[in-house]
């Protein structure tokens, strides 16, 4: 390498070369969980050097010492786990730093999968392994956020995509493997600079991404898309920035609202939204709140609150990650004051989770509800079977359908002790076994009816005439078993022989 190219080498230029040494090496996020082995890769995972360097081995072990645990490594051992990258080119383009005894990391790389093979990202270094302090523009790794939404991002093949706060641009490069093109933006020309290098070291090819600085919406004003995927600066706080991964500038969840108010006008016909979103929880309904940002026609909406954080914890929480110590007298202010603006705007909890959009043209379809329970099946294919399921109900009467309870779902019943009779059930409940695990509780009558429909069978209403006659109980009104069927459909415990 010529001492121009040495004084010119950027992130992007020496991608190419770093990830030829990454291949060598099996640098992926198989590779490392084969060689760290479950604990030590958990413990990676939890920021915690001592146990990832004692499951470090050859070359591999060095160059993720060198990488992700944060080592100093001597001159001649990095050169080597780094071949074909030239040291100096990694010590001019930033990604390394000299130290008296060797060399170490300045920036982060390191590989992610969601099925489809390693794809690597660069980022700022974060604060898990070692203390770096984090600049007010740092760019945020692929962290539990970001894995979420990759995981909660629909994978169907589309033209079009666009991700807005692109950050390290870790939902491009995912995307890439099933848009053919993106447009990325980021208010920060540094997370822009490092998308750039991320598409590089993914050998992407730059035509198909067009990477645009700006805030919100803004460079994307006159753009609909088939994919709108938002991991945005949620963090609900009283509109000061100090990072820009996580600060918007907007009070309290404005930027949640901004971004889901915007959403619909950028989806191209039939196009899907997966966006991540904070919000407050207040005296009144959550989901009212959510919904009032939704027009009334022209979109369906799924919402999924995951998880809520009182106020404490979601302050203590959020103040740790800007690198703020609870004990100290200043930080402790800043506390008061976030705590303070909480309580003036009456919030008990701050909820989490996920917003999934699609455009239509009918009027809108909106559900929020409540997902707190653990479970480990991705979002993205079920939030397009879900509006897939809530279309199929706009156009067909549900009770004269032919359903089938889908495979795997059962029904769970919980007795007391009567001690004239003995066990008495006190409830049932209808679970489906994948997916989000949606729960039901049905009586009997509803439980016995889900039990007799089949697909090649009767119409709905049809079998539930004939259940009322064969028990003489009374039957389902209109009303009752269109509600009950629609739920059931609507969550896939009951399926349309037509739909996924
Ligand atoms: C939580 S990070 C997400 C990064 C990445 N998309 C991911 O999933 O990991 C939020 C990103 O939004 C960017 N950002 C902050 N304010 C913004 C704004 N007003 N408009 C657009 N992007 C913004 C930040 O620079 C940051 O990269």
């Amino acid at each position: 390498m010529t001492d121009t190219a040495r004084s010119s080498a950027t992130l992007t230029t020496i991608a190419p070369a770093l990830r030829a040494a990454f291949e060598r090496l099996d640098y992926t996020a198989d590779g490392l969980l084969r060689m760290l082995g479950a604990d030590a890769h958990a413990a990676l995972g939890r920021g915690e050097p001592v146990a990832v360097r004692r499951a470090c081995t050859g070359e591999l072990g060095t160059l993720v010492r060198l990488l992700l645990v944060g080592d100093v490594i001597a001159h001649q051992e990095a050169a080597a786990v780094l071949a074909p990258l030239e040291l100096d080119a990694a010590l001019a383009a930033g990604l390394l730093e000299a130290t008296a005894d060797g060399v170490r990391s300045a920036i982060d790389v390191r590989p992610f999968d969601i099925g489809s093979g390693s794809r690597w990202v660069f980022a700022d270094l974060d604060e898990s392994m070692r203390i770096v302090g984090t600049r007010p523009d740092h760019v945020l790794g692929v962290g539990e956020a970001s894995l979420s939404l990759l995981r909660a991002t629909p994978r169907d093949p589309v033209a079009d995509a666009i991700d807005i706060g692109t950050g390290c641009g870790v939902q491009t490069v995912a995307a890439l493997d099933h848009a053919d093109r993106v447009i990325a933006t980021d208010i920060t020309p540094r997370c822009l600079d490092f998308t750039r290098a991320s598409l590089a070291l993914n050998g992407i090819n730059p035509a198909r991404v067009q990477i645009r600085q700006g805030s919100w919406y803004e460079p994307v004003a006159d753009e609909q898309t088939d994919l709108l995927m938002a991991n945005p600066p949620f963090v609900v706080g009283s509109g000061t920035i100090e990072h820009s991964y996580r600060d918007s500038g907007l009070d309290l969840d404005g930027a949640s609202e901004l971004m889901i108010r915007g959403a619909a006008d950028r989806l191209a016909p039939g196009g899907t939204a997966a966006m991540l979103a904070s919000w407050i929880v207040t005296e009144a309904d959550w989901r009212s709140r959510l919904a009032s940002w939704l027009p009334d026609h022209g979109v369906d909406a799924w919402i999924v609150q995951r998880d809520i954080a009182d106020p404490a914890l979601y302050v203590g929480t959020w103040m740790r990650d800007g690198g703020l110590d609870p004990r100290d007298v200043e930080a402790q202010q800043v506390g008061a004051r976030w705590l303070d603006r909480f309580a003036d705007a009456g919030v008990e909890g701050v909820g989490f989770g996920f917003v999934f959009l699609r455009r239509t043209d009918e009027p809108s379809d909106i559900l929020a509800e409540d997902l707190r329970h653990s479970f480990d099946d991705p979002l993205g294919d079920e939030a397009t079977a879900y509006f897939d399921r809530v279309a199929w109900l706009r156009e067909n009467d549900v009770r004269d359908a032919r359903l089938q309870l889908t495979d795997g779902a059962a029904l769970e019943r919980v007795a007391t002790i009567d001690p004239d009779t003995g066990w008495v059930d006190v409830v049932r409940r209808l679970h489906r076994a994948d997916g989000p695990r949606w729960v039901h509780e049905v009586d009997d009558s509803a439980a016995a009816l889900v039990a007799g429909l089949r697909h090649e069978g009767l119409p709905a209403a049809d079998v539930a005439e004939l259940l009322a006659v064969a028990t003489g109980v009374e039957g389902f009104d209109d009303q009752a078993l269109d509600e009950l069927l629609t739920g059931l459909v609507r969550h896939g415990v009951l399926r349309p022989d037509n739909t996924r």
